[in-house]
């Protein structure tokens, strides 16, 4: 979604500003700009639809340089992907400004503006900022006191930077809703909308708080809380090799992702080697709360309210805790009932995502007995927000459709499990075994990324379809889900997920040569009856893929391929199965020729509702 970069420095930071969106590029946009204050104090402004490297080429055939600057990927909300609607928006040839979020009063500014004489030319719920910005300076007041001035009268969320030719050192920065941190440099400061954009300039950051504003020259950065008072905020520094955007040997971050999972499972779960060890990865406050929980509560958006789903089976079956899951969407704007007891777990790779946020702020303060997030970013707003914090160890993700994040989630889930099993009578040799099975667990993906090249071959019966179901039972149900979701992102062919069970109550209509069924069929419980669902499939003419354990009795047949999948505990099978989904995906999509990384319409952190 949106990204924002900004600086001012002593040097010309054009240069700072391309690499700092390129390095947002992963984020998901449709169109780029950049607004630069030159040595004459003019503004100049470079804005294009499409890619960064478009952005780069205005830059090359007309080169404008300056020491202050902005610069932002936007992904459309108000007004289609255009050069006119791209930001930096401006105001009286003074003003540019750059917003990511939604201001929800923009139809009431814009009437408002447009009779004080401004005229407002996009169709961007963001350019009436600019406008606003500029009416408080015209009538006398500072920057800062503009900036307040503004932000007062926007109801919705922002991250904003803007600078002001009679300001010339000068970029003013605010958030609330979105986020912005601060990049601390000597004889330069800088702003973006994550950490990301600015690794090649500093490893020191302040991250903003709700409602804070920051005003940074080339030698002072200052923070302003809501009430207008100067606070200090800590400087972080972030560690070397957390955040590395190099795509090595691989074609795509994607595949590189899905790669890297034996190491990032095996990171997250690091060190638990027994479920007192476990516990503790959820902090010094897990053992208090976790000992009142009666129930929980899981609230997530897309591939990480799937993590939600495969964990409501095994917190009901493994630790007999009732458990509820709902996509944070709905769950924020619903009257709800709770139970005494119920424990918040927000699932957020990025920890930023809008509705997972309001979700959790909208939680009352005595419907919960606390929160938990499950997350791949530290210090993101979910982080700073709840009680309890489990930190997976993905290392950044980049490619759009989530591969990794969504693993690691499960293991921290399983772990979870783990840690309210133990205060529910599970016995010691239980934890042990599932203690085991997922120290196991990087082998067995190990195993499944070995079959690369089996799953490119059958991929191959997908280029041509234009939709295809995926099938699951019990635990594989939600697996089956995120199959399909990951299969339309990338590839945009039209996927649906169904418990297996349900085919006769309607989707068997759908089945005929030309829908392919995806089958993920470990040896559990439910084989048998998962056997007899895909009979029902491949007697109506439908071509069956069947991601099948070794041991599970399935052959190659006619209209039946099979995938054999290692053959591994009961436990981890959900996020074996996983991987081998990714890559048929990913295969897909390659051969389709989409942008596997950046797939149309999608964004990496949904900041916005
Ligand atoms: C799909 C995908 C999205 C995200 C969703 C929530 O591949 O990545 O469905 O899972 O937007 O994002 P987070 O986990 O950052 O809250």
């Amino acid at each position: 979604m949106c990204g924002i970069v900004a600086a001012a420095a002593r040097r010309e930071v054009s240069e700072i500003l391309l690499e700092g969106l390129r390095r947002l590029e992963y984020r998901g946009y449709d169109s780029a700009g950049m607004a630069l204050i030159d040595e004459k104090h003019n503004l100049k402004i470079h804005k294009r639809k499409g890619k960064v490297s478009e952005l780069e080429n205005a830059q090359r055939q007309h080169p404008y340089h300056g020491n202050t600057g902005i610069a932002h990927t936007r992904w459309a909300t108000h007004g289609e992907p255009s050069g006119l609607n791209a930001h930096p928006h401006i105001s009286g040839q003074r003003v540019a400004l750059v917003h990511n979020g939604i201001i929800e009063n923009h139809a009431a500014l814009r009437v408002e503006l447009s009779e004080a004489g401004y005229e407002i030319t996009s169709a961007t719920d963001t350019e009436v900022i600019a406008h606003l910005l500029h009416s408080s300076l015209s009538a006398g007041g500072s920057l800062l006191q503009a900036m307040q001035q503004t932000v007062v009268k926007l109801e919705g969320a922002y991250a904003l930077a803007a600078i002001d030719i009679a300001n010339p050192d000068t970029v003013i920065g605010a958030r609330k809703g979105s986020p912005l941190v601060a990049g601390v440099g000597i004889g330069e400061n800088f702003l973006a909308s994550d950490t990301m954009a600015l690794r090649q300039v500093t490893d020191r950051f302040i991250y903003l708080e709700e409602e804070d504003l920051v005003c940074i020259t080339p030698d002072s950065l200052q923070v302003y809380n809501a009430d207008g008072s100067k606070v200090q905020r800590p400087v972080e520094r972030i560690k070397e090799g957390l955040e590395t955007a190099d795509l090595g040997s691989f074609d795509h971050y994607m595949i590189k992702e899905i790669f890297e999972q034996p190491a990032a499972l095996e990171a997250t779960f690091a060190g638990a080697t027994n479920a007192q060890k476990v516990e503790e990865r959820f902090g010094l406050a897990a053992p208090a709360l976790f000992d009142r929980v009666k129930k929980v509560q899981i609230v997530a958006c897309g591939t990480s309210f799937h993590a939600g789903l495969v964990a409501r089976y095994w917190l009901e079956e493994i630790a007999g805790v009732s458990c509820e899951v709902e996509v944070a969407s709905e769950f924020r704007y619903r009257k709800r009932v709770q139970y005494e007891g119920t424990l918040l777990v927000v699932i957020s790779q990025s920890g930023e995502t809008a509705d997972t946020l309001a979700a959790l702020r909208n939680a009352n303060a005595d419907e919960f007995l606390g929160s938990l997030v499950v997350s791949n970013v530290d210090n993101s707003s979910l982080v700073r927000e709840c009680d309890l914090v489990f930190l997976t160890r993905a290392g950044i993700e980049i490619g759009v459709a989530s591969t990794k994040a969504f693993t690691t989630q499960l293991v921290a889930l399983l772990m979870l499990t783990l840690a309210l099993s133990r205060r529910r009578g599970l016995s010691e040799s239980r934890q042990q075994d599932i203690i085991t099975a997922l120290q196991y667990l990087p082998r067995c993906v190990q195993q499944t990324l070995e079959l690369n090249d089996a799953v490119q071959h059958l991929s191959e019966a997908f280029i041509s379809k234009r939709h295809a179901l995926f099938l699951g039972r019990g635990i594989q149900y939600p697996i089956a889900m995120e199959g399909a979701l990951k299969l339309k992102e990338i590839s945009y062919i039209h996927a649906e997920a169904y418990p297996a069970g349900e085919l006769k109550h309607g989707p068997l209509a759908l089945v005929d040569d030309d829908m392919p069924v995806v089958a993920v069929a470990p040896n559990d419980e439910l084989l048998e009856k998962l056997k007899s669902n895909l009979e029902e499939v491949r007697s109506r003419g439908g071509e069956l893929f069947v991601f099948a354990d070794k041991e599970a009795g399935f052959a190659n047949e006619s209209r039946v391929r099979i995938l054999p999948m290692p053959h591994c505990h009961e436990v981890i099978r959900p996020i074996v199965y996983t991987v081998a989904l990714q890559l048929l995906s990913y295969h897909v999509a390659l051969q389709k020729g989409t942008d596997v990384d950046k797939p149309r319409n999608l964004a990496k952190s949904v900041t916005v509702e």
